[in-house]
């Protein structure tokens, strides 16, 4: 086989392998939540909720006449400052000042002592 061959198949399997890691992450109830008229459709007629979700789609057939399996929602998320201090990921340096922390875009809480007064925001699910 060559260069060319080889090439063309790691592409393949680049392609294959991402979006293997897209269906381990199956939409949230939140993204499948919609006015069923407002669904777009996803899947082929006919498939299963299991085909459908494994596509990565959501399934709701509870509603005739309308799609099935359906695209979900794009995910609305906020940034939040955890509130559990165990929680907290080193965002700045010892003596980092609020100025400075703000400045790095993070959560500045100067207490307690012993964990990071400077520390990154989670991402959290909105309520839907
Ligand atoms: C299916 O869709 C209907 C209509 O939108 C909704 O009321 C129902 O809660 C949904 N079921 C599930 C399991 O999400």
């Amino acid at each position: 086989m060559d260069l060319r061959g080889i090439c063309v198949l790691s592409v393949i399997l680049v392609v294959a392998l991402s979006t293997l890691a897209e269906a381990k992450f199956p939409p949230t109830k939140c993204q499948c939540k919609s006015v069923p008229t407002e669904r777009k459709n996803c899947g082929h007629p006919g498939i299963t909720a299991e085909q459908c979700r494994r596509a990565g789609c959501c399934f709701n057939a509870s509603v005739p006449g309308v799609p099935w399996c359906f695209s979900p929602k794009e995910k609305r998320v906020k940034k939040v400052c955890p509130s559990d201090v165990r929680a907290r990921i080193n965002c700045g340096f010892p003596g980092i000042t609020a100025q400075q922390c703000q400045r790095l875009g993070c959560c500045f809480v100067p207490h307690p002592a012993g964990v990071p007064w400077c520390f990154y925001h989670r991402q959290v699910e909105e309520a839907c």
